[in-house]
């Protein structure tokens, strides 16, 4: 009788537990994911529940950052794991515990920080941000995705999209450097390559936009500092590239170690809750950073881990990363009526959501590939040079670019034959021994028809000066000295603020060195932030910034002194004359008086601006015109922009199209970049730019709730050193 009153009554009851064929729903891939999920749900226990809310890690941890307890035992039924390794087989084992050896079989979540690459590994977020590339960052989170799920991992921790001011920073290595709106295009970007339109069962990865909120604006430039940010700028500056993202459709969100106002990231209700779930309706869910939720105490914001816990999981974080304070405490805190179960549910059903929606379920294992067709395929390789050589900098050249009639380079500086730290932080699986040096991808552009000659001249800092004589000998039987300087791997990154952007005295004193042989000096620099050049510019004849560029970094470069490639990158991120002039950047408001309050020793001016970069083309901007002289709020209109390549070698040429709102009832930065387009203009050739303008989207502001606003008056739209006057009626 009960066997047959059960199902009845259930069936009465209009769910379903198991289908006809017995099988449960949850386990039904032809079911929606909304049904999968209530039924499991329906399944669950309290411990089955909570373990879901809790990451914990497997493998070597590899961020040295990261320190604290391990937790030695991971339960089989644990939600998800930071996973270390790329060992297929250890991925399948834990996961064969989860699926097999649990009672519902809930399938593991496996994240990693897969931030500019997994094992081919392409340049810094930082460089991307200057290739003005947006589809070539989308391929190559794409061929990231590929990698990342082939090899077990199904998850990663990117797009970083916190907009940054400050190079002492060592994280502005990570994000798309000092603007809203490059950030937002650039992060879309990598949710769209991590994500595609589809992640079941495919080679896609779930991405996470982070860290939320205003992480950039750390204290000083040093990491996990408080940040005091107004809700204007919150609103105008932070949160459009999250905004952009859940648009996007990102998977899930990582609340950052900042405290904002006084109120952690991880605790902070208005921005998890009210903003990001219930104004812009970001359906994934909330990761904390590493240990950030038990952090909540060292931050005085909570008195202990169980309190830590509840101000956390109450605010809006679903997951607890790494700290163990929700596997704790939730029974406790359930007890005492301090958390609800609706609550836990709500959580557990939007990590659920994304393992159905990952085909977790039906694919819980990753086969076991060969490496050759897992990773480092040509193609990819191809496109992380491309993507390279797009976003290096040509900061200065005096004709000395690109090299020709030269018999003998000389090769010199501490990143010359340097492998380890051209890949720069975060670099996953990378491995030094696949990336390939400046020095060998000089040999293979200038082949057996350039003699060169390598010395190392000095290391990335000290004092040993020892190394200067045979690098002036050298340089001074050469033609041509390329000088290959910069910042380890290490300088930049999580928990790497300097208090100086300046290089260590000793390569300054290199440059001085070498300056004085007699021969031009090709200075290349790999950093992970703006650098204060002050000091070499002068003496140097041409400056590359190629930034941390990954595996094809040599060539790339290489490509670019040879003339092959013709630079195209532009700057996403401003270079101060001196540290002392940070923060400096484009889209910061207007002076109460322009033509004074100037530093006593320098310029107010930055050594190189944002959308800073030279060609070896010339390109030559036209007038602007519209297709109306009167504008409403209503009503798009174009503008559109002549460019001609005057010079006889093809270039690609970004168009950057601000817009400014000399009055408004809130003073808006002096000019906001709204739109850009790169594109190839042959030589001798014009093309025309355009910009369709949106005035809702591109003129209109925000204010300091979050609501837009577009006042009549004034606008003018501008391109390089000219713009247009419209008037919005
Ligand atoms: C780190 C970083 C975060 C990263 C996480 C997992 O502390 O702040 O960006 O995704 O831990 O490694």
């Amino acid at each position: 009788m009960k066997r047959i009153l059960l199902p009845l009554v259930v069936t009465i009851l209009g769910v379903s537990c198991a289908g006809d064929d017995g099988i449960p729903v949850y386990r039904q891939s032809g079911r929606s994911v909304d049904e999968r999920v209530e039924d499991l749900l329906r399944r669950m226990t309290l411990e089955e529940k909570i373990l879901q809310l809790n990451q914990y890690i497997v493998g070597l941890n590899t961020n040295v950052n990261n320190i604290g307890r391990e937790i030695e035992e991971v339960p089989a039924g644990i939600g998800s794991v930071i996973y270390f390794s790329d060992n297929v087989a250890l991925r399948n084992e834990l996961q064969r515990k989860a699926v097999e050896e649990t009672r519902l079989g809930i399938p593991v979540l496996f994240g990693f920080d897969v931030i500019h690459g997994f094992r081919t590994i392409y340049p810094i977020p930082l460089a991307q941000g200057c290739s003005w590339n947006p589809s070539l960052v989308e391929t190559l989170c794409r061929t990231a995705a590929r990698e990342a799920r082939l090899s077990g991992t199904d998850w990663t921790f990117s797009p970083m999209i916190d907009v940054s001011r400050d190079a002492r920073w060592g994280r502005v290595a990570e994000c798309y450097g000092e603007d809203p709106y490059c950030n937002a295009v650039m992060g879309v970007a990598s949710v769209r390559g991590y994500q595609g339109e589809d992640l079941y069962l495919t080679e896609r990865i779930a991405a996470c936009a982070k860290h939320y909120v205003g992480y950039g604006l750390s204290q000083g430039g040093r990491d996990y500092t408080s940040t005091d940010v107004s809700m204007q700028s919150l609103w105008d500056t932070y949160l459009p590239p999250y905004k952009a993202c859940v648009e996007a459709g990102v998977e899930t969100v990582m609340s950052a170690f900042n405290d904002i106002n006084g109120v952690p990231a991880t605790a902070n209700a208005a921005l998890l809750t009210d903003i990001l779930k219930r104004r812009w309706g970001h359906a994934g869910f909330v990761v904390s950073d590493w240990n950030a939720v038990e952090q909540l105490v060292a931050q005085g914001y909570a008195r202990d881990r169980k309190e830590a816990a509840l101000r956390a999981f109450t605010a809006g974080v679903e997951m607890d990363m790494k700290d163990d304070c929700y596997r704790a405490y939730f029974p406790e805190l359930l007890d005492e009526g301090k958390i609800t179960q609706r609550q836990i549910d709500e959580a557990v059903s939007r990590i659920l959501r994304l393992k159905f929606r990952l085909g977790l379920f039906e694919r819980p294992y990753t086969d076991s590939l060969p490496e050759a067709e897992r990773v480092l395929a040509p193609e990819a390789l191809q496109a992380a040079e491309q993507l390279a050589g797009e976003s290096m900098v040509l900061l200065k050249n005096d004709g000395v670019l690109p090299l020709s009639g030269v018999d003998d380079i000389a090769v010199i500086g501490p990143m010359a034959r340097d492998r380890f730290h051209l890949l720069g932080s975060w670099r996953c699986h990378g491995r030094a021994e696949d990336a390939q040096t400046l020095y060998e991808g000089l040999e293979q552009e200038f082949g057996s028809g350039v003699s060169l000659h390598y010395a190392p001249g000095c290391d990335f800092d000290g004092s040993d000066r020892s190394g200067f004589a045979r690098a002036r000998q050298l340089a001074a039987r050469c033609d041509v000295v390329i000088l290959c300087l910069g910042e380890r791997a290490e300088w930049s990154g999580e928990n790497a603020s300097r208090s100086t952007i300046a290089l260590p005295e000793i390569q300054q004193e290199l440059v001085e060195a070498l300056s004085t042989c007699g021969k031009p000096l090709v200075v290349v620099l790999s950093n992970g932030r703006p650098l204060d050049l002050h000091r070499m510019e002068p003496l140097a004849s041409a400056m590359l910034e190629i930034w941390q560029p990954g595996l094809r970094g040599g060539s790339a470069m290489a490509g670019i002194l040879s003339g092959r490639v013709n630079p195209s990158g532009r700057l996403c991120m401003t270079f101060p004359r001196s540290t002392g002039q940070i923060p400096i950047f484009y889209n910061s408001r207007s002076s109460a008086r322009p033509d004074q309050g100037h530093y006593q020793d320098i310029s107010n001016t930055p050594l190189y601006e944002f959308g800073y970069g030279l060609s070896y083309s010339k390109f030559v901007y036209g007038e602007l015109s519209a297709d109306t002289d009167r504008i409403s709020a209503h009503e798009p209109f174009t503008v559109r922009v002549d460019v001609t390549n005057e010079s006889d070698v093809d270039g690609y040429e970004t168009v950057h199209w601000y817009v400014t709102d000399p009055c408004c009832s809130i003073t808006r930065p002096v000019k906001e970049l709204r739109y850009f387009e790169k594109r190839l203009i042959p030589a001798g050739a014009t093309e025309t730019f355009t910009f369709r303008v949106v005035p809702e989207r591109d003129l209109a502001y925000v204010d300091s709730e979050g609501n837009p606003l577009l006042e009549a008056g004034e606008f003018r739209i501008g391109v390089k050193d000219r713009s247009l006057t419209l008037n919005l009626e």
